[in-house]
């Protein structure tokens, strides 16, 4: 199918030169996590950009030169919107004057996890009337093989112009990691995939603009595939840590102390850490995608299954804890003050999607605790949705002072943000549950801290 539409014109005859040139006219469309840095990132290499999102306060608060999210600065903005290089808007009429759309929508799953592709149908049939020859469609969600040309292309086509033919269609998966200082969007090296051999090497091309490395594979399956593989493989190796995790308070072993050491295997051996269960939009997510999709081919992703089974118990494992520990103090976990550290997905980031603090939160809020919360960068937390957990309660971020901290029966490190002074917390806390080994340094009153990971012995 690819060769047949490969023959004839290219496509998108001008497209090249005008990448060559920085003179594509881009939109990204759906600019949250994912599609606001790479808007700025484009924007700040000279392209004219277009940031489309639904979202109308979002693209007030652009307009007004407000980043909302952290690892975007507003000074960069406020510049581009000044200098006409950012245009952000919630129009879809504007699609019919650029060249390339990048969609960045989310892809969530539904309560019996089931992939939710409702937002990328959206945006393709948003750009159904204003698609025109010449133009390069490029999606970037993170979805289950097939999505681009079982999903995206026949919406597309629906114009009666053809993928491939007079249009061009790539997939490259984002692989954005909020909060990481040293890669991001412009220096991580980008995959990206073609409906044809054309259409994965103009969007390449593209792409190599914003960062140095790309790798262009021979499908969009391929390249839809690979950002799966990267999640799964997260997923599946942060499971195997938390079994052995638990395996090793039993065994009276410290089990932080054992990834230390076999890491200074200086082949064939990557650390990953246990905690208190995954969260976010990806490592939660991603893997059910496929698992659902793998069902059709009569197929049945074990790892994915047993990975998830054991990081989803993560969060029981932490509220099991905390109450064994409170109870070696005499005191039940039913009526027992409770303050968690970071309800963030993880540490320093404002992102608190999926986060394993809300079960955690919700299962102490089913036990009778009483919890509270801090996090310097989510400001109020709802809990409670799933119907499973019948309590709903919406908390606001407590300040953190040595009153607070010592009225607390035991305080549960989730997220183990950098900017919390561990020792300290340590000093004025009566009893730390770790789920991170945030505590590795404190030395004063470490009969305090109890660890996952490690064993829980009476006395501490
Ligand atoms: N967050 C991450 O760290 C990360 C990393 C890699 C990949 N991804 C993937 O990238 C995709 C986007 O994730 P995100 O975290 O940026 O999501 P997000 O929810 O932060 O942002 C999505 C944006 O799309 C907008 N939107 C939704 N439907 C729209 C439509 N029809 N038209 C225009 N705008 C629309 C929303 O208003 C929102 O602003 C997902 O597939 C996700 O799995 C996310």
């Amino acid at each position: 199918m690819n060769r047949r539409r490969e023959g004839g014109s290219k496509p998108c005859p001008d497209l090249e030169g005008k990448i060559a040139t920085g003179s594509a006219r881009l939109c990204v469309l759906g600019l949250g996590y994912v599609g606001l840095p790479l808007a700025v990132g484009f924007a700040r290499r000279g392209f004219q950009l277009v940031g489309l999102d639904v979202d109308a306060t979002k693209i007030a608060a652009l307009k007004d030169g407000q980043s909302y999210i952290q690892d975007v600065q507003s000074e960069d903005v406020t510049d581009l919107v000044k200098r006409g290089l950012l245009q952000p808007t919630t129009e879809y009429g504007i699609l019919r004057h650029v060249d390339v759309v990048l969609i960045c929508v989310p892809t969530p799953f539904d309560a019996m996890k089931t992939p939710d592709l409702s937002f990328i149908r959206s945006a393709a049939e948003g750009i159904v009337p204003h698609l025109r020859p010449g133009q390069l469609i490029v999606l970037q969600s993170t979805t289950f093989p097939g999505t681009t040309e079982e999903v995206v292309q026949p919406i597309l086509e629906s114009t009666g112009l053809r993928a491939g033919v007079d249009f061009c269609l790539a997939f490259s998966p984002e692989r954005i990691d909020p909060g990481n200082r040293v890669f991001t969007v412009e220096n991580t090296p980008k995959v990206v995939g073609g409906l044809t051999p054309f259409c994965a090497r103009l969007a390449g091309s593209l792409l190599a603009r914003l960062t140095p490395e790309i790798c262009v594979v021979s499908s969009l399956r391929a390249a839809e595939m690979t950002k799966l593989l990267e999640n799964i493989y997260r997923s599946v190796n942060i499971a195997l840590v938390n079994e052995l995790a638990l395996l090793s308070e039993r065994m009276g072993i410290d089990f932080w102390e054992v990834i230390e050491a076999a890491s200074t295997k200086p082949f064939g051996f990557m650390p990953f850490y246990p905690g208190p269960g995954v969260g976010g939009h990806c490592i939660p997510v991603d893997p059910y995608y496929l698992s659902w999709k793998a069902r059709e081919f009569d197929f049945y992703t074990k790892f994915i299954e047993l990975a998830a089974e054991v990081n989803q118990s993560m969060p029981y494992h932490v509220v099991e804890r905390t109450g064994r520990a409170l109870s070696l103090r005499g005191r039940p976990l039913k009526g027992a003050r409770v303050l968690i550290l970071g309800v963030a997905f993880k540490r320093d980031i404002d992102d608190a999607r999926n986060s394993p603090a809300g079960r955690i939160i919700e299962l102490l809020l089913n036990a009778g605790t009483r919890v509270v919360y801090n996090d310097p960068y989510v400001s109020s937390y709802s809990v409670g949705q799933n119907v499973f957990h019948r309590t709903t309660a919406t908390l606001v971020s407590q300040e953190l002072t040595p009153a607070l901290l010592a009225q607390q029966d035991a305080v549960v490190i989730v997220a183990d943000h950098r900017v919390y002074d561990y020792s300290w917390i340590v000093r004025h806390a009566n009893l730390v549950v770790d789920t991170r080994n945030a505590t590795r340094e404190v030395t004063d009153g470490r009969e305090k801290i109890v660890r996952i990971g490690e064993p829980l012995l009476q006395g501490r």
